[in-house]
């Protein structure tokens, strides 16, 4: 036993998320923004990087940048809390919120992003998963079976890996009925949306209600950079569970860069991003036997008949360089591949190679 006894219980029965590098020519498995920032932007931010002090620490909480954030929401800057990637926000949210020794559970509808119960599960918080309906959607009634009690709700919406949308009401219906619940909002893919995007978080609106977002599926997955809003009182309290200094300098800076002087190409790259997105459906629509969900992220996921026909699809791809998602093994989506959006480029070369494959 020796020093083992001390693990962590939890970490037993987790594997690692670990991604091996790919130099694939098409990356279509990461939900990133696939479209490349123009070089003229690409040099700006070079300047940016240059004229940093290196050898001096970052802000500790990079009050510059959540400056911007919280005009951009139209909230106090306190209420802007940075993590290193959403990922790191979900740590903080749920190391604050695991009130010992036995925390409150975590409810998280499902399929849903894994990071959610792979952290409660680190800190030893139980999770409670609802499976989500037939369509993707929220079922209202199973979830208000599993939230009495809970710590928190994450609800991603866009969900990943489903692509799909929770209907607004819904979710705000859940949110009044249970204010003693933290439910963290996560529009990571929200920018997919839009013009078919309703606000349903406001600056004003409950105080059990966190808006949680990330740069990563705009363009800017290499910073890690991720935030959320919370009520004043929370975000105290993330704070101090935060590591001072969690952001590094040039993440900062290049942030900061991008939403002072270059949204505008950062809303063209989306724009075209969501262009190509109706031709990926179009693409995975002429497999044959194949059903292909609405996508309301940068995402698409599609059910291939007779399941084993999904791993093929996957491994035949991969020969050709492309590379798309397994989700077979997830429990509901068994024959699904999810497909990230790709450029215009990357697109003909799957429309390529579909061409060639009989699966
Ligand atoms: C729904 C959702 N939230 C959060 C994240 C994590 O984002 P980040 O790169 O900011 O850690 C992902 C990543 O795929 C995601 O799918």
């Amino acid at each position: 036993m020796s020093w083992r006894k001390h693990l962590r219980p939890g970490l037993a029965q987790l594997e690692i998320y670990d991604v091996p590098p790919s130099d694939a020519p098409t990356r279509l498995h990461a939900n990133e923004c696939p479209e490349p920032w123009p070089p003229a932007v690409l040099e700006a931010l070079g300047r940016e990087v240059a004229g940093l002090e290196l050898n001096r620490y970052p802000d500790t909480s990079g009050r510059e940048l959540r400056a911007l954030l919280g005009a951009k929401h139209g909230v106090d800057p306190d209420r802007v809390v940075l993590g290193n990637g959403s990922d790191e926000v979900i740590s903080i949210l749920l190391t604050a919120l695991s009130r010992g020794p036995s925390p409150a559970p975590l409810v998280v509808p499902t399929p849903t992003f894994v990071m959610y119960a792979h952290t409660a599960t680190v800190l030893d918080v139980p999770v409670r998963e609802v499976p989500l309906d037939a369509r993707f959607g929220l079922d209202l009634s199973a979830m208000r079976a599993a939230l009495p009690g809970a710590a928190s709700c994450f609800l991603a919406r866009p969900n990943n890996p489903t692509s799909s949308l929770f209907e607004a009401e819904q979710v705000l219906d859940l949110v009044r009925e249970f204010p003693d619940t933290i439910f963290v909002l996560d529009e990571a893919y929200a920018a997919y949306l839009g013009r078919e995007r309703t606000p349903l978080w406001t600056p004003d609106g409950p105080d059990n209600l966190v808006l949680m977002t990330t740069l990563s599926k705009v363009g800017l997955a290499a910073l890690r950079l991720g935030y959320c809003i919370a009520h004043p009182e929370l975000a105290t309290a993330l704070n101090k569970v935060r590591h001072p200094y969690n952001i590094s300098a040039t993440s900062l800076a290049l942030a900061t860069a991008v939403l002072r002087d270059h949204e505008a190409v950062q809303d063209a790259m989306i724009d075209a991003a969501i262009a190509n997105r109706a031709r990926l459906v179009e693409l995975l629509r002429g497999l044959p036997a194949t059903e292909v969900y609405p996508a309301h992220g940068n995402l698409v996921l599609a059910r291939l008949d007779p399941p084993t026909r999904a791993q093929a699809l996957v491994a035949a791809l991969a020969e050709r360089g492309i590379r798309i998602k397994d989700q077979s093994k997830v429990a509901g989506l068994e024959g699904c591949v999810r497909v990230s959006v790709g450029t215009s480029v990357e697109l003909d070369h799957l429309a390529q190679a579909l061409g060639q494959l009989e699966i």
